[in-house]
């Protein structure tokens, strides 16, 4: 047992659940900061926790001094549905950045030394060169995209020889850790939405059938939480070894891709279901292939992703969301 604080922020959602989990099976003391404003407090039974919105300079300070000396901390705390911010973009922009810049003031005063936070490959948008490498330039088409450059931007005028951040840039985790996965309200992502669509016997969309792929559908990176999560210590690990203040972003993804109808058909075998396919025209800053070059995570963190889609899929599957 090493018994070290971490703070996770956005603890009660479906990532920073799962890392919750995995701390815990570690030895580490996870402490949750989390507003539950787009999470259910009851999935933190058992798990210390504070409630604060990171925006909020004062409850914040007040819920990070709750959790006492910590080693580091975890930022999964985001509004995350790329559509809601094409409606919302404001809201995005001030939570995400905001919450982003909280946690870094934090860190500087209470003098946590290491600081990892959750960030996206919608900082890319359309990539010019696949699969995708840190230094790709950033066009995001969202303004979720942009919240999340905008973060980005605001940790490094943190960074510090005293204050070690990085930037993890996942693609698309998918999968559970025992009854914690995946629900978002209302559920955009691809394979919560198939595994849905095949049980309750509904079409499942797919959106664009005439992209520059194999099959005519998008290709996606998706990557199993477990595997997103392990990531997450040997990132801490490397930041403890203070080697570069150089590198602020590694890409977590599992350097493979898959296109939608791919999916769909493991998604049948899995749970032996027939899928309707209902085909809809494209959806605008959907990129036709988006996946990973995961080669700096391999050479920094010595990590790399061991789960495949079947594995995803059924890990998902299996897992019953037990709080509404
Ligand atoms: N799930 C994905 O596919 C994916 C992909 C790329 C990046 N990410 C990033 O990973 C992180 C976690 O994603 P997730 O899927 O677990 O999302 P989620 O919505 O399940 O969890 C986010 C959590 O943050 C909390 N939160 C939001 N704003 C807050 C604030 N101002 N103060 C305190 N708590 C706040 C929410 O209540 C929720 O518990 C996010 O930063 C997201 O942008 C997720």
């Amino acid at each position: 047992m090493n018994g070290r604080t971490i703070i996770v922020t956005g603890g009660a959602g479906y990532l920073g659940r799962c890392a919750v989990e995995v701390l815990r099976e570690r030895g580490f003391r996870p402490f949750v900061v989390d507003n539950f404003s787009a999470s259910h407090r009851e999935s933190l039974e058992g798990v210390d926790f504070a409630e604060a919105d990171l925006c909020d300079l004062a409850k914040s300070r007040e819920a990070f001094r709750k959790a006492g000396s910590a080693h580091a901390v975890i930022h999964f705390a985001a509004l995350a549905l790329v559509e809601e911010s094409v409606r919302q973009p404001e809201r995005y922009l001030k939570n995400n950045v905001g919450a982003a810049e909280t946690v870094a003031r934090l860190c500087g005063e209470l003098g946590i030394g290491r600081l990892i936070h959750s960030s996206s490959c919608a900082v890319y948008g359309f990539p010019k060169e696949i699969p995708v490498k840190e230094g790709a330039t950033f066009a995001p088409s969202s303004p979720y995209g942009e919240s999340k450059v905008r973060a980005e931007a605001v940790l490094g005028r943190f960074r510090s020889p005293q204050l070690r951040v990085i930037n993890l840039r996942y693609f698309n985790p998918v999968g559970a850790i025992g009854r914690f996965g995946e629900r978002h309200d209302p559920e955009t992502h691809l394979i919560p939405r198939v595994i849905e669509a095949l049980r309750g016997g509904q079409p499942v969309s797919v959106f664009g059938r005439d992209y520059e792929t194999p099959d005519g559908t998008c290709v996606r990176d998706f990557v199993h939480v477990k595997d997103l999560i392990e990531a997450h210590l040997a990132a801490m690990e490397w930041l403890e070894r203070g080697v570069s203040t150089e590198i602020s972003a590694v890409n977590l993804g599992s350097g493979v891709g898959r296109s939608v109808l791919e999916v769909i058909k493991t998604a049948e075998k899995a749970l032996s279901l027939k899928a309707e396919i209902a085909f809809l025209p494209r959806r605008p800053g959907d990129p036709a292939r988006l996946m990973a070059d995961v080669e700096l995570a391999e050479k920094l963190f010595g990590w790399r992703p061991r789960l495949g889609i079947d594995q995803m899929i059924r890990d998902h599957a299996q897992f019953i969301f037990p709080f509404r």
